[in-house]
């Protein structure tokens, strides 16, 4: 057994510390989008393959036999190549994906299926939007430049893409408590958000929510069907058992 972990998310960190505990032979792999990917206590390789068809040379190079797809529910592009590559090698892919945050009591949420339709959903009138869906996507806010946006970011961006931005970087998980001090301090009037799920970035939807701020909720992309573990544990017990994950 030889696994290839698609990574770039805090459960693929969890994952990686069990592989290493369960001693099984393994290989991180990061896009390379931030400046300082966190250290992982397995060999780590960075960049991206070369689409679809570079993924699969790959797993038969490196005799891959897992492929386990632990990228974020919004990097749809590596999970359907993951899916692509996995069919054409004959290799096992599994992938562990959190479950989607939903709705609970006093949430304001206004769910929309995209980017643009997030765009669409800001108001006219100039407010102050926390736009917390990282650095991919922001310029196409720049349609809304009437509005003061809120970033939270990894790394430093040198030139912001919206004409009225101010940069927060920091690097999760963050607190209830934190998120909320944070919007007090820039007058936020609204939330957009990817719906990602996890516990890591779950902290602006309690502190909108004791606001009482509306949150724009993007819903996520389409993946294909695969194999999925819901946790760490259920991904341990499928690789050591060929626990059966149906599709
Ligand atoms: N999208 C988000 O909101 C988000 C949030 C937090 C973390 N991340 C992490 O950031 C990374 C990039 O996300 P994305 O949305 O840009 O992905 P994406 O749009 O699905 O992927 C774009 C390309 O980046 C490369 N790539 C992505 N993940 C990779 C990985 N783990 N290892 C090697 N190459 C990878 C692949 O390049 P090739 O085609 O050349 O192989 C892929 O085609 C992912 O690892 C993801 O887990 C994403």
């Amino acid at each position: 057994m030889r696994i290839l972990l698609l990574g770039g998310t805090a459960e693929a960190g969890a994952i990686a510390t069990a592989l290493a505990a369960a001693g099984l032979d393994a290989v991180y792999s990061y896009a390379g989008r931030t400046a300082s990917p966190k250290a992982q206590p397995l060999p780590t390789r960075i960049g991206g393959f070369g689409g679809a068809d570079g993924l699969a040379a790959y797993l038969r190079t490196e005799r891959i036999t897992h492929v386990v797809d632990a990228t974020h529910p919004f990097a749809a592009g590596i999970s359907r190549n993951a899916a692509a590559a996995a069919a054409a090698s004959g290799v096992d892919l599994i992938a562990v994906e959190r479950p989607a945050w939903t709705p609970v009591a006093g949430d304001r949420w206004i769910e929309v299926p995209s980017i643009e339709a997030a765009v669409a959903a800001l108001p006219e009138a100039r407010a102050s939007v926390f736009l917390a869906i990282g650095r991919q996507s922001l310029g196409a806010f720049a349609v809304k430049p009437q509005h003061s946006y809120l970033l939270r970011l990894v790394d430093p961006m040198e030139i912001l893409p919206l004409p009225d931005a101010i940069a927060v970087v920091d690097r999760g998980p963050f607190t209830e408590s934190g998120d909320r001090a944070l919007m007090e301090r820039h007058g936020v009037a609204l939330v957009v958000a990817k719906n990602a799920g996890g516990v890591a970035a779950a902290a602006k939807l309690s502190a909108a929510r004791a606001l009482g701020l509306p949150v724009v909720m993007i819903g996520r992309p389409a993946v294909p069907p695969r194999k999925v573990a819901p946790d760490v544990a259920s991904l341990m017990e499928a690789l050591r058992h060929g626990a059966d994950l149906g599709v």
